[in-house]
């Protein structure tokens, strides 16, 4: 099958890339012509693992390719994927404008009959919107069909999660459509669920809202347990063995972030007001996360009050493990506030210091290493589960003035830190 992708973000680039990998051939266009450049030799724009080595090895068995011409990359395929952004606007809705452009762009050049899936996540309606836009548009008997094949991949697991999926979803007005849609689909191996397209859409948003449920419910127990002196650890492993709960999206820490989550939950109470629904509990979700971001800064004046002119160490930038992407991660709301009341800010992230720096304010300092981040602290804070904080040595917290961490993230245990001497405090558990 010859498909091609409007669109390399995230979403745009591992579906390009996934499916040549599983064995179509595959145009990618974007507009950024140095993006498309880059890409071309197979360096990816964004930090996924096992990304860049897919793209050199399809773009090298010539199943993958890039351009920034719309006419070259629509002109032969069978079925072309829009996946541009929708980022979020002011009043919290979901901007379309790109969607829209690639949809004028579609009608402009092609000249035979396709079929247009949205991975874009779009509010409730948009695929019918799009498909009467491109009906309008066509000046000749050319036949479009529109399809809405929302994404659930990860980041930071991208690439897995197209393997082994737990579902696909189609959304489709004919059999037709949806049966090409689910054989182009058939080499993952991932089954298939099929529907009707406003349901499509709707099963975007509400598994994202449900997901960030789960951690703002998790959350607020966990805070609750540190009040109580229960331990949220003991209380997330023991709700998620009941198979109805399930143990995923129990970890309790310092909130939501990244590109999906805080957009997708604000868009969906947007959708539910335009129909004058007040979706009052997804609000609540929202704004317990934005609480739940700063609750570090709490932790840290109960034991520092006044950190002016103090060494803070911040150990992870991202908004997860994983991904050099620090879209609303809680380290932009710590750092900034850090600055606020005057502590000298050393930051350290393995993989997403470069991006910070466009990112964070500019007086964040940046070490090479943990050991630099913290040499002479006087408190730091863990912000992302990286791996290479949770294994290091915990000798090196010496370093510190005197050892104080603050981990939003719960990478120890509490009773490892206080045998090595560390003042320690973690998310709902008692010190
Ligand atoms: C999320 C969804 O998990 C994907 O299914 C979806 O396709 C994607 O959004 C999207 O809409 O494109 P992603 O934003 O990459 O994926 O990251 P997650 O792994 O879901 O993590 C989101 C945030 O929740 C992170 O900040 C993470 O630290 C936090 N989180 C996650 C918790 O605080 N606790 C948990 O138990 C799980």
């Amino acid at each position: 099958m010859k498909i091609a992708v409007i669109g390399t973000g995230y979403v745009g680039l591992v579906t390009g890339v996934s499916l040549a990998e599983i064995g179509h051939r595959v145009s990618c266009i974007d507009v950024n012509e140095e993006k498309v450049a880059k890409m071309q030799q197979g360096i990816s724009p964004i930090y996924e693992p096992g990304l860049s080595e897919l793209m050199t090895k399809n773009i090298n068995e010539r199943r993958l390719s890039f351009t920034s011409n719309h006419r070259e990359g629509i002109e032969q395929a069978d079925v072309i994927y829009i996946a541009v952004g929708t980022p979020e606007k002011s009043d919290g809705s979901a901007d379309l404008s790109f969607v829209v452009q690639a949809a004028h762009n579609i009608v402009d050049c092609i000249n035979h009959n396709v079929i247009v899936v949205i991975k874009s996540t779009v509010p409730v309606g948009t695929n019918d919107m799009i498909s009467e836009i491109m009906q309008c548009h066509l000046t000749s008997d050319i036949e479009v069909e529109v399809v809405s094949n929302p994404e659930f991949l990860k980041e930071g697991s991208a690439i897995y999660d197209s393997f082994h999926g737990d579902r696909i979803v189609i959304g489709a007005n004919s059999e037709r459509a949806a049966s090409l849609i689910e054989q182009i689909n058939q080499p993952f191996q991932v089954p298939v669920f099929k529907t009707d397209i406003k349901s499509a859409e709707m099963i975007k948003y509400a598994s994202n809202a449900f997901l960030a449920t789960k951690i703002s419910f998790i959350n607020e127990i966990s805070n609750i347990c540190e009040l109580l002196g229960a331990d949220i650890e003991n209380v997330s492993n023991g709700m998620g063995m009941d198979q109805r709960i399930g143990s995923q999206f129990l970890k309790a820490g310092i909130g939501y972030g990244g590109s999906c989550f805080p957009k997708d939950t604000k868009a969906l109470i947007q959708i539910a007001g335009n129909v004058e629904y007040e979706f009052e509990l997804l609000k609540g979700v929202v704004n317990v996360n934005k609480k739940q971001q700063g609750i570090l800064i709490g932790k840290l004046n109960d034991c520092l009050p006044n950190i002016l002119g103090k060494k803070i160490a911040v150990l992870g930038l991202a908004f997860k493990p994983n991904t050099d992407d620090l879209r609303e991660s809680a380290s932009i709301l710590v750092t900034t506030e850090l600055i606020k009341q005057g502590a000298e800010v050393v930051a350290y992230d393995p993989i997403a210091m470069t991006n910070a720096k466009s990112i964070l304010d500019p007086l964040v300092q940046y070490a090479v290493s943990i050991e630099e981040a913290i040499e002479n602290s006087d408190a730091a804070l863990i912000l992302t589960d990286w791996d290479e904080f949770k294994n290091v040595d915990l000798a090196v917290f010496k370093k510190m003035k005197k050892p104080l961490v603050i981990d939003g993230r719960n990478c120890f245990s509490v009773k490892e830190m206080e045998r090595n001497g560390i003042d320690y405090y973690s998310i709902g558990r008692s010190v």
